[in-house]
This record gives structure tokens, C-alpha cells and sequence, in this order.
């Protein structure tokens, strides 16, 4: 089965950030874990580079656009490796590749009959390159509810995406499938943004000169929300050096809440009016806060993933943010809490688990798993359905639910107590103590692998299982007697 799965491309115009590093990790969870059960993967994430916004930055760093581009999108790119992202293709909207191929699709969209030409005239927000009605800005004042600066007055000769005809159809697709956007609050809030009556959209800028010229009228550019979301379609088609939009479209999308009008009405709206199936499926999360207000650059109120990767690791981070937050609601994040999430529940609960699992089958049992079964219960079967809920939190939570309940039981068997008695019966039960401990860290080396995917490797080394991450192996009761365990250096360093 093909799988396909995109965070939003990242704007340009300021450095990477942990809200940044959020959707791309929570995607990442789940692209891996969908590999590990088999699936044909495909997972997309990139940087979004057009428009006035990133002109205006660069700008200001003294840069042209496109140097400008390449210095903050590289960085963009190093933070998803830092982070470990596992994803096949990185795409901007400045490749050649893509450009060609908006344009493809708005002569597409016009030659179907669904653009015109219309002066617009309305308030703009440079910050969100969004047109604004009066009523959804701060009074007095017209302020950008997001920015917290004042909109501009526009006015310009533009072409029109009629969008106004899309109701119907985008309510049919909303009633065909009840989790076309998923949580449900976020489908009541698409839908209803439907229901209350849709407005045509201006999709070309005259005003706007870092951008896609408009192929038949090359003089304005093409709006860079229908730029940026193309990137989509545009990377299966490119990417990968071959085509493979057959397979891999529809695709489901990640984005923050910000984002959700344009992703959950305006682009199944443009791809159907192009002809093309709309996303398979829309994810909205909510924004990662710091106290009570978005962390964001222009509030300043930001922890730097890479210094945190740099001190903790990245699984630590992954950890943390999917730990922490309740997948698709927002939450607060703070680098006390990371630090306390690192020592009780990596360190102590996990760390000390593997480390201690290890030692006593090198000291006990020559560092062979002896033969035994797991007492252990499986929880692989819960944590599936958690991910097919898209519950990245829950699905933690059921595996951290076997690693306090594997914490317990050595605590019960003592093994060091039953590895000083002389007796069979003692000898054998700590035989299925150990064999127990050894399986259960594999277990949750697969459980986790999706989740902090660097200590999985290295718990699964530990266990004489090297590599062997395949969704099948989830349960208990797979590690083979006389496989051979080492005790790996501790896999969560105090500081
Ligand atoms: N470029 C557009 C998206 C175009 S997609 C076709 C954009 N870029 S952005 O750089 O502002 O990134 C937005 C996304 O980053 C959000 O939708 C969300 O996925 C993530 N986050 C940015 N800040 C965030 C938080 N404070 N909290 C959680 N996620 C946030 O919008």
C-alpha cells in the first residue's frame, strides 16, 4: 500500500524553529512507522520561498531574493536532518522544476473555465499574504490578529479563482468521508467555513515581483499560497527523478492550524477544478505555546531545536514534543519540562531499563538470552490503533505503559536475589525473567522506532537484533534464545 504524507513547506523569511521542527517530526513518526508495517512510503517536506514577505527579508538582510533563499532554505534542510527526518524528497518552490509546473497548472485551471479578471480591492497582510474582511481584524485599526501590525489597503487588477463554485462539491467530499479532516473540531470548523458561503480568491499579485510569472500575463506573478501548495503534486512528479504522482496522489497532509482555510477548502477546490483527486486526508495540529502565547520568532519567545539537539539529541526532542503535547491540540512546551521529561522518562524509566536488562544477562547468563518465554503483555495491537487514529501521544503512551510495567516486574522478580540461590526452580524462573527483560526491550525498540529512531538502533543492537524494526516483530516473544546481548554505553546521558 502507498503512503504519502507532507508537513507544509516552511517560509524563508526566518530561521528554522521548534514549530517548524514539530510538524516535521510528528509527520516523520508517522512515515516511520508506516514503512516498519511495509508500506510503500513517500514523505515530503521543503521550503516555501516566493512571494513579498521573503523579498522583504531579504531585503533587509542586503541579500537578492534568491541568495536569500538558498542561505535560510539550506538551513531549513539542516534542521530536518538534525532532527533525523526520514524523507524522501526536500522541495522548494524555487526550483526550476516546480515553477514550470505551477504554470502548467493555472493554464490548466484556465482553460477548464475556472479563473477571471477583476479589480480587487481589500486589506492585505503582508505577514500571512492573505487578504483580511474587516471583521476578522482587531478594531481599531485594522490589526492583523496574527502579525499584531496593521493590513494594508490593495487594490489591483487580478485574476479570479472562482471558488465561489466549489461548495457543493467540497461539501460532498466533506460528507463522503467524516474524517477528511481530522480532529473532529477541525472538520467542524472547514466545514462550516463551507456551509457559511465561499468567496472567490485573486490568484495572480501585480504588485509582487519575487514570485511565478503568470504565463499568459508574465507582468504579475502567481499568488504564492497557489504556488506553495502545489508543491504537493509538483514534488511526486520531479523529485524522485521519475514520476510517480500515479502511486503516490492523493496524499494526506500535515499543517498547523494556521494554515487550515487554504489547505482544507481553497486546495481541494483548485485541484478539482484542475481535474485532479483532492488530498486523501487533512491532519490540523494545534500551535506548540510557551505559557500562554504561539511561539513564534516575531514574539520571541523560541527554543532553538539544534541547540537541544546539540546538548540532548534529537530523539530527545522527538521525544519531548510528541510526549508533551497532545497530538493535534495546543500546549505548552519549556525547556524545564524537556529536561525533566529527558531525566524521569528517558534516563530513568527507559535508560536504566535497557541498561539494567543488558547487565544482568552479561553478569547471569554470559550475556546469551536464556531460554523462556515473555511474561510480558504485548501492546503492539493498541499502539496500532492509536496510529491509525493518528494518535502520536497515545500511541506513546500505550508503550510507555510497557516500559513502567517492565520496570515493575524486575523490581518484583528481583533477579539479583534469584541469581544467588542455589535452587532449580529459582534458576529457571530467573532464566524467564531475563528472557523476558531482553524481549521486552526489543518490543519497545520497535514500538519507539518511529518515535526516537537512533536509541531504537541502538536498544535493538543491544539485543543481539540489529535492524529488524518490521511492525511484525512488535509484539513479544520474537527475540530467539542464545542470541547474543552486550551492554551498550548509557543511551540517555545525565548532563
Ligand atoms: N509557507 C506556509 C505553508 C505553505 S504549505 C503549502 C507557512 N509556513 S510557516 O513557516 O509559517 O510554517 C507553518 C507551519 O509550521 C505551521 O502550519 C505548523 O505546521 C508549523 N508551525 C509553525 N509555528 C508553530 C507553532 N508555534 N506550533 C506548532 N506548529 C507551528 O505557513
Amino acid at each position: 500500500m502507498p503512503f504519502s504524507l507532507t508537513t507544509p513547506i516552511y517560509y524563508v523569511n526566518s530561521d528554522p524553529h521548534l514549530g517548524h521542527a514539530y510538524t516535521t517530526v510528528a509527520a516523520d513518526a508517522l512515515a516511520r512507522h508506516h514503512r516498519q508495517r511495509g508500506e510503500d512510503v513517500f514523505f515530503l517536506t521543503g521550503t516555501d520561498e516566493h512571494g513579498a514577505k521573503v523579498a522583504q527579508a531579504a531585503a533587509a538582510a542586503g541579500m537578492s531574493p534568491k541568495e536569500f533563499c538558498d542561505r535560510v532554505s539550506a538551513r531549513f534542510r539542516d534542521l530536518v536532518h538534525r532532527l533525523d527526518a526520514s524523507n524522501d524528497f526536500f522541495i522548494r518552490t524555487t526550483d526550476r522544476e516546480h515553477e514550470k509546473r505551477v504554470q502548467e497548472f493555472m493554464v490548466r485551471l484556465r482553460d477548464a473555465g475556472h479563473l477571471y479578471e477583476d479589480t480587487y480591492a481589500g486589506l492585505y497582510c503582508t505577514g500571512c499574504e492573505q487578504f483580511y474582511s474587516e471583521d476578522e481584524l482587531e478594531q481599531p485599526g485594522n490589526i492583523c490578529p496574527l502579525h499584531k501590525t496593521p493590513v494594508e489597503r490593495l487594490e489591483e487588477e487580478n485574476t479570479f479563482f472562482r471558488l465561489s463554485a466549489f461548495q457543493e462539491p467540497l461539501l460532498e467530499l466533506y460528507d463522503r468521508d467524516r474524517e477528511y479532516v481530522m480532529p473532529r473540531a477541525r472538520y467542524n470548523e472547514a466545514r462550516s467555513f463551507i456551509e457559511s458561503g465561499l468567496s472567490d480568491f485573486s490568484v495572480s499579485r501585480a504588485t509582487v515581483s519575487w514570485g511565478v510569472p503568470l504565463p499568459w500575463k508574465p507582468e504579475q506573478t502567481i499568488y504564492v499560497w497557489v504556488d506553495a501548495l502545489l508543491n504537493y503534486r509538483t514534488a511526486l512528479e520531479y523529485g524522485l527523478g521519475r514520476d510517480v504522482s500515479a502511486t503516490f496522489w492523493p496524499s494526506m497532509h500535515l499543517l498547523g492550524k494556521d494554515i487550515l482555510r487554504l489547505h482544507c477548502v481553497s486546495w481541494p477546490a483548485l485541484l478539482m477544478a484542475a481535474g485532479y483527486e483532492p488530498p486523501r486526508r487533512l491532519f490540523v495540529h494545534g500551535y506548540l505555546t510557551s505559557g500562554d502565547q504561539k511561539m513564534s520568532k516575531s514574539l520571541g519567545n523560541v527554543i532553538d531545536p539544534l541547540a537541544v539537539i546539540d546538548e540532548l539529541g534529537a530523539d530527545a526532542l522527538r521525544f519531548y514534543l510528541l510526549r508533551e503535547v497532545q497530538w493535534g491540540q495546543d500546549g505548552s512546551v519549556t525547556r524545564d519540562g524537556l529536561d525533566r521529561r529527558y531525566a524521569g522518562e528517558l534516563a530513568n524509566d527507559l535508560g536504566n531499563l535497557v541498561s539494567r536488562a543488558t547487565a544482568m544477562i552479561v553478569r547471569y547468563r554470559g550475556g546469551v538470552v536464556p531460554e523462556g518465554r515473555c511474561e510480558l503483555e504485548p501492546v503492539d495491537a493498541a499502539v496500532r490503533e492509536r496510529f491509525e487514529a493518528f494518535d502520536l501521544t497515545g500511541a506513546l503512551d500505550v508503550i510507555w505503559g510497557l516500559v513502567r510495567a517492565a520496570n515493575r516486574y524486575v523490581e518484583e522478580r528481583q533477579p539479583w536475589v534469584l541469581a544467588r540461590s542455589q535452587a532449580a526452580a529459582d534458576q529457571s524462573l530467573l532464566d524467564t525473567t531475563l528472557y523476558t527483560l531482553a524481549d521486552a526491550v526489543r518490543s519497545l525498540a520497535v514500538l519507539l522506532h518511529p518515535f526516537i529512531p537512533a536509541s531504537a538502533d541502538r536498544m535493538l543492537e543491544a539485543v543481539g537484533d540489529p535492524g529488524a524494526v518490521a511492525w511484525e516483530r512488535a509484539g513479544v516473544g520474537h527475540l530467539p534464545p542464545g542470541t547474543e546481548v552486550s551492554q551498550p554505553p548509557p543511551l540517555f546521558p545525565r548532563a
